[in-house]
């Protein structure tokens, strides 16, 4: 009985959450899309209002029925947002909706906040054949071509994404700060209405569950070692809470994985001198975005990097570029979709489907090793509308091959 009813729910048909977002999103996405209906994967889309035209129209880039879809559903593909400086996007507001006080803020930070996506799993692997490879030059003038294979883990949702922060703050904010000695000693002189203050705060609950998900990963996928990656040198408090946990938790659950400790500076320099030595890294929000794009540029830019933001419940799948708005009204869509087509495929390994995961990620290897069918990115062209003239496939050639080959 209890087999059957298992059996039931892994055929039943799922239901995913699509947010195709602004620009090149809706593209990306749709394109996404046909590869897994291709790829035999079984399941209806439901499409979630976000972005830039609700923020203008409504005021809020991300509206609660957008929030209830997701509730519902629990699995989101999203595709790409445009965000703009707080003054920037007031001015595009419907005018109806001027004088109501509303200040724009990143609706995927918005997601990620509101369901406690606080797991962000973000890999970057060669393509063998893929032309915008790192190389670098060895011994005797040898050119060598590092083969990465790196999965970062950025906290998702603390620490100066926290969105703790004032200008000219309040009195028992400022009484607060004046307690600690290094305030006086260092910005005891500064009117109060010329300081500018954004707090990078760390939680151990939330700091331990982005650590055991890089350590539990590592061991899974067979990494030889995690990077704390950070500057507990400086930041002693945050960068140091985490550096020290993450001891305890080698020591007591996973002595077989090595411990590595890198600053966040030096390991952007260490980017080109040996990536290859790196397995999985794990950092706080703002590190872990920045090593999170660092690597991505290394294996071919953003339209490789693909992200998972993973909760307790909810989920959601997008590629790290942004939305490209110069690039969405092309009459043929030039970008490359292979970035949202590897966050679905962090989608399917999520909710257990690894065998169309790979199936999906062995075609876009073959196409890419192939080297017949590469977008514009790939040829080393600017981008324009031309390219497709100087023989750069469109978004829906790079699909079709990829569809081919599966
Ligand atoms: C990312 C992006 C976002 C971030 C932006 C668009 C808010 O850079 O997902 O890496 O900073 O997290
Ligand atoms: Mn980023």
């Amino acid at each position: 009985m209890k087999s059957h009813s298992k059996l039931f729910m892994n055929m039943q048909k799922r239901t995913i959450v699509s947010l195709p977002g602004d620009g090149i999103g809706r593209v990306v996405l749709e394109e996404t899309i046909r590869v897994l209906e291709n790829a035999g994967f079984n399941a209806d889309y439901v499409e979630g209002d976000i972005g830039w035209e609700f923020w203008k129209h409504e005021g809020n880039p991300l509206p609660e029925r957008t929030i209830q879809l997701l509730e519902q559903h629990k699995i989101s593909l999203f595709g790409a947002i445009t965000s703009k400086p707080k003054d920037a996007a007031a001015s595009e507001l419907d005018p109806s909706l001027h004088e109501k006080g509303l200040v724009y803020s990143s609706p995927i930070v918005g997601l990620r906040q509101h369901f406690n996506l606080d797991v962000c799993i973000r890999p970057c692997r060669t393509y063998k054949g893929n032309p915008l490879n790192f190389i670098r030059r060895g011994q005797g003038n040898s050119i060598e071509e590092p083969e990465i294979d790196v999965a970062i883990f950025r906290q998702n949702t603390e620490g100066l994404y926290g969105g703790v922060e004032w200008s000219n703050p309040p009195e028992i904010v400022y009484k607060g700060l004046a307690t600690h000695p290094k305030f006086i000693k260092n910005f005891g002189d500064v009117p109060v209405e010329e300081l500018s203050i954004s707090t990078r705060i760390f939680t151990k609950k939330a700091t331990e569950r982005i650590l055991r998900a890089a350590f539990e990963y590592a061991s899974k996928f067979g990494y030889k070692s995690v990077t704390v990656c950070e500057k507990p040198n400086v930041i002693r408090e945050t960068s140091g809470m985490m550096y020290k946990m993450a001891q305890e938790i080698q020591a007591a659950d996973f002595s077989g994985i090595e411990l590595w400790n890198t600053n966040i500076d030096a390991q952007m320099m260490w980017l080109t001198k040996n990536p290859e030595n790196y397995g999985v890294i794990v950092a706080g929000n703002m590190f872990g975005d920045i090593v999170s794009d660092g690597f991505a540029g290394l294996i071919g830019g953003l339209g490789f990097a693909c992200s998972a933001n993973l909760g307790k419940e909810v989920a959601v799948f997008e590629p790290t570029h942004g939305s490209a708005p110069k690039y969405a009204d092309y009459p043929v869509s030039i970008v490359n979709p292979i970035a949202m087509m590897e966050s679905a495929c962090l989608m399917l390994d999520h909710i257990g489907e690894t065998e169309i995961a790979k199936r999906i990620r062995s075609s876009i290897s073959k196409v890419i090793l192939d080297g017949k069918v590469r977008t514009y990115d790939m040829m080393k062209l600017t981008g324009s509308a031309d390219v497709i003239n100087h023989g750069a496939a469109s978004t829906m050639q790079m699909t079709d091959a990829i569809i081919e080959n599966l």
